[in-house]
């Protein structure tokens, strides 16, 4: 895997329009170069073209454009009370992003992500049942700054939060500015936004995103030569103190391999109207057990290496027979570096994800493309089929 590690320095410099103008197009050139050439993550070498994110904070704040899709991901909409996966928003933040790049404003970043009850066992959420929906919402949410890093993302996409003193700043002169202050829009395109005058030179968009998710904006996601930004963007964001937790493991850790195992909310089984017990991943249970893993990744991991296994199988000892053949490790190893700076699930998730990029070897769960290394042949994406699971090695009976 590439490297995900950067030196957070060289920025803070100030630049004239016209260069931040002629820096944005080489960035943008630069990310679809590197999206279509090799595979995703972002060479080191765009980092010295990217913006400086201090140009936003400063006086000068109101020079700036901005793009703003709302105080949080995913809403208006259905996910609005109830939010979906770190992964699922992550998608749809990143969507939100390509358009301020693609627009070359500055964007609104929600300052809370909220975090879904079904990812979050660690119990720091007092969830009142009693509250409004606004105070349960503060109550199972993060801030924003704990998950990611805001000047490292303002490097690539100059960002400011939305209870930042800039934002407000903002808000009471698009009201002062009037026509050219503020547009309200859905269902316009990033296109028309940038072609029509009348747009571009408005201080703030206001865009009203799909109630689907945020990311059905980028319906595009086919067409590669539209993504700017790769999947691999948003995980390498991950905040400071997050990244040198990973950091500090991975040195622990030495050279590994990694495998992630996502069990739990995926294996889940529903009786059809003949109580025949059917799953939308039909070899996702078989060949997420340790037996199965073993047989499929000693082609690609030979024995005696260190192994480090992410997932979200709750079972003590489920991975243990692979101990056999392979040194095993998992974030509960760590917990002296963890405990202190882990509040939450997606904090933990992020962390783990750092370290299965930073693995020799790495095999996800799911067959997401050609050229990756997969625990099941079964596709990631929801083929909404219910299919009766396959427990036998050839047959296709259980
Ligand atoms: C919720 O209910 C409990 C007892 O039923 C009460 O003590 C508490 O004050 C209530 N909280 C709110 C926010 O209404
Ligand atoms: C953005 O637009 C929505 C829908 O038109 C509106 O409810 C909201 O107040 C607007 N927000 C800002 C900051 O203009
Ligand atoms: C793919 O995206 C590129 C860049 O946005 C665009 O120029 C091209 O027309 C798109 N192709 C298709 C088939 O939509
Ligand atoms: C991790 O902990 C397990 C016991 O929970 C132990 O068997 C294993 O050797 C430990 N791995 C490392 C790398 O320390």
């Amino acid at each position: 895997m590439a490297s995900i590690h950067r030196n957070p320095k060289n920025k803070h410099k100030p630049r004239s329009p016209f260069v931040l103008l002629v820096s944005s197009v080489v960035l943008i050139s630069l990310f679809i170069f590197y999206f279509t050439s090799s595979s995703s993550v972002i060479s080191s070498s765009s980092r010295s073209l990217t913006l400086s994110p201090r140009s936003v904070d400063g006086k000068d704040s109101l020079s700036e454009r901005y793009l703003y899709w709302g105080d949080r991901i995913d809403c208006p909409g259905k996910h609005c009370d109830s939010c979906e996966g770190l992964g699922h928003q992550e998608s749809s933040l990143r969507c939100a992003l390509e358009e301020a790049l693609y627009l070359k404003r500055v964007f609104v970043m929600p300052s809370r992500m909220c975090i879904s009850p079904i990812h979050n066992k660690k119990g720091i959420l007092h969830r009142s049942s009693n509250g409004t929906s606004e105070e349960r919402w503060a109550a199972s949410s993060c801030a924003m700054d704990s998950l990611y890093d805001l000047d490292l993302i303002s490097e690539t996409v100059p960002v400011i939060l939305d209870n930042s003193k800039t934002w407000y700043k903002v808000q009471s002169s698009s009201m002062k500015l009037g026509e050219r202050g503020a547009a309200h829009v859905a269902g316009v395109s990033r296109a028309d936004l940038q072609r029509n005058h009348f747009y571009s030179n408005i201080l703030l968009i206001n865009r009203t995103a799909s109630p689907l998710s945020w990311f059905m904006e980028c319906k595009d996601r086919n067409n590669r030569s539209a993504i700017i930004l790769p999947y691999t963007f948003l995980p390498t964001m991950a905040a400071r103190h997050l990244r040198e937790a990973a950091d500090k493991i991975r040195r622990l850790l030495g050279e590994y391999d990694a495998i992630h195992v996502r069990r739990g909310d995926k294996i889940k089984t529903r009786k059809d109207r003949f109580g025949v017990v059917r799953t939308l991943h039909p070899h996702l249970d078989r060949d997420t057990r340790p037996e199965f893993i073993q047989r499929r990744i000693s082609q690609w991991i030979p024995p005696g290496r260190t192994l480090f296994i992410a997932s979200n199988e709750r079972s003590p000892g489920f991975f243990s027979p692979l101990a056999t053949k392979y040194k095993l490790a998992y974030s509960s190893n760590y917990s002296i570096i963890l405990d202190s700076v882990v509040k939450n699930n997606y904090q933990l998730f992020m962390i783990e994800r750092l370290i299965l990029f930073g693995a020799k070897t790495f095999v996800r769960t799911f067959k997401e493309d050609e050229t990756g290394l997969s625990l099941t042949d079964d596709p990631k994406k929801n083929t909404k089929m219910w299919q009766i699971p396959v427990y036998t090695i050839d047959g296709e009976e259980s």
